[in-house]
């Protein structure tokens, strides 16, 4: 049975009669497979699973791709239940930022690459937000998608930072079966743009030089915001129409 709790009051009488490990999968909703696979593993790992739902405005550079966000909460309270998580914390804005944002958690040198340096504010809204959501569930363990792997990176670095006292997990990227990394924005792509989106994965994974993966790329229609490599990683972000599409890989 799973529990639906609105806000942080209601979550912290409800957390305190909690006992033993607490995994956290902290979500914007519009869950896929690629969440799935970190519900199951924060359900193996612990004996406490939640999971939250928050579609954090503050983070959205773009008031577009805010409102186009997609929700579906039938299907993912399904899923949740289907995975035995133990509670779904899901807060209004009031509920999290009651100051209205005068306070902020920034990060000033990565947070300014690749994905930061697109979305003027980005890491800070997620950095912001994922901070309350810890201070909140008090989670012993974390579950992140290397997806999102400049988010996953960052946090990490928050939790070093601030003593936090839990610990992060990377869960490798859950791909379609032609390669396109799951992701809540690829219900908004149409057929045609379905059909190419691959070429994202294909190009990063096979080109020898990230300007090579940026050729191909821009040659098949796509607005590349940047193919980067930083360390042994290779990072894109392009958009299709008016979906924004990131992903990495090892290199
Ligand atoms: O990856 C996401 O869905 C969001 O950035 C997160 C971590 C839930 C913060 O809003």
């Amino acid at each position: 049975m799973t529990v639906v709790l609105r806000s942080p009051q209601e979550f912290h009488a409800w957390r305190k009669q909690q006992k033993g490990s607490v995994g956290f999968v902290p979500t914007m909703g519009a869950l896929h497979s690629g969440h799935e696979e970190l519900l199951k593993q924060a359900r193996k790992n612990n004996d406490v699973v939640v999971l939250s739902i928050f579609v954090n405005p503050t983070q959205f550079n773009d008031t577009n791709d805010l409102d186009k966000y997609p929700k579906t909460w039938e299907q993912d309270l399904a899923m949740a239940e289907a995975n035995n998580v133990d509670a779904i914390f899901c807060p209004r804005y009031d509920d999290m930022y009651p100051d209205n944002y005068r306070y902020k958690v920034s990060e000033n040198s990565y947070s300014n690459l690749l994905d930061g340096a697109h979305r003027p504010g980005h890491f800070d809204g997620v950095l912001s937000v994922v901070m309350k959501l810890f201070n909140i569930v008090a989670p012993t363990h974390a579950y992140f998608g290397e997806k999102d792997f400049q988010q996953m990176t960052l946090i990490q670095g928050m939790v070093e930072s601030f003593f936090m006292d839990l610990q992060i997990v990377p869960v490798a990227t859950v791909r379609e079966e032609d390669g396109l990394a799951k992701s809540s924005r690829n219900v908004r792509l149409t057929s045609a743009e379905r059909l190419k989106a691959p070429a994202i994965y294909k190009a990063i994974s096979e080109s020898k030089t990230a300007e090579e993966a940026a050729e191909k790329l821009n040659a098949q229609g796509f607005i590349v915001d940047y193919v980067t490599d930083v360390g042994t990683r290779r990072f894109v972000a392009a958009r299709l129409g008016d979906v924004r599409l990131i992903d990495n890989v090892q290199i």
